[in-house]
């Protein structure tokens, strides 16, 4: 056990089983370990190789932070400071969240500060911010465009803020309801890329850039796990049991003021 500003950190055996005591989304390097993030490490990779590399004397806003790693990676990448806030849509996916943030920040010596909080009541904190991440988010609000115009509101004025979700089939502007258990009880409604783009602009977002578009995770996972002569078959059950949302692809943008 040591101590990071008076706070113990436990070592060796003792952590491994504090980090498989808790429930963790994410894959988060703690001293020897890894946490077993209950999300892909591919998509998790991928949002990662697209954000900046260099955060060098940048305040940064994680919005929906859960167990820290995009907070995490910003001071890793030389962030100035970085806030993460949460509300904790789900009391039963969130159990442990933030004794697992807290575990991480000690074994990290990171002075990254969480606070439990409505993304709507960001102005409480009364500061803005050169950086936003706003990730995995979008789709999980009954009102996208209004979240996205309180968030430009703690944004400095060249600031940019980093938004990456689900995204829906086809090629109009279009922001569309989710029908139910077509994903999960959380994700209320999903836009195309131009819907996202369209959606920023509704917001007062001059700049909507498209910084990727990931290949579908689920048809990744298809590809590299299941014969060839099965694929049809899996596919067809797969979408039977989970809802055409597990399908669609994920897109990462870049919004300024
Ligand atoms: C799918 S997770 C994304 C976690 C992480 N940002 C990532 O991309 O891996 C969505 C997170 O957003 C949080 N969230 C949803 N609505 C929110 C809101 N209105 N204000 C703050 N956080 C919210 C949820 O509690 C959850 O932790």
């Amino acid at each position: 056990m040591s101590t990071a500003e008076g706070v113990s950190v436990p070592e060796g055996e003792a952590l491994r089983s504090k980090i498989q005591g808790l429930k963790w989304a994410h894959h988060i390097a703690l001293g020897p370990y890894t946490t077993p993030g209950m999300w892909s490490k591919r998509h998790q990779d991928w949002v990662r190789d697209n954000l900046p590399q260099d955060l060098s004397g940048r305040t940064v806003l994680d919005i929906g932070a859960w167990d820290g790693y995009f907070s995490f990676l910003a001071e890793e990448r030389h962030a100035s400071r970085v806030v993460a806030i949460d509300s904790f849509l789900s009391p039963e996916h969130h159990k442990d969240t933030l004794a697992a943030f807290e575990l991480a920040k000690g074994v990290r010596g990171s002075k990254v500060e969480y606070r439990v909080m409505d993304l709507f009541d960001a102005e409480e904190l009364a500061e803005s911010f050169d950086v936003i991440l706003f990730l995995g988010v979008y789709y999980h609000l009954r009102d996208p465009i209004h979240a996205l115009e309180r968030l430009r509101s703690v944004l400095r004025p060249h600031g940019r803020l980093f938004m990456e979700g689900l995204v829906a089939a086809g090629s109009a502007p279009v922001l569309r309801f989710c029908e139910p258990g077509e994903i999960d009880p959380f994700t209320f409604s999903i836009a195309t890329v131009r819907g996202v783009v369209q959606m920023a602009h509704a917001a007062g977002f001059r700049e909507a850039k498209l910084l990727g578009l990931s290949e579908s995770l689920w048809k990744a996972w298809l590809h590299a796990t299941v014969p060839r002569s099965l694929r049809p078959r899996v596919a067809a059950f797969v979408r039977r049991r989970t809802g055409r949302g597990r399908g669609l692809p994920r897109a990462i943008f870049e919004l300024g003021l």
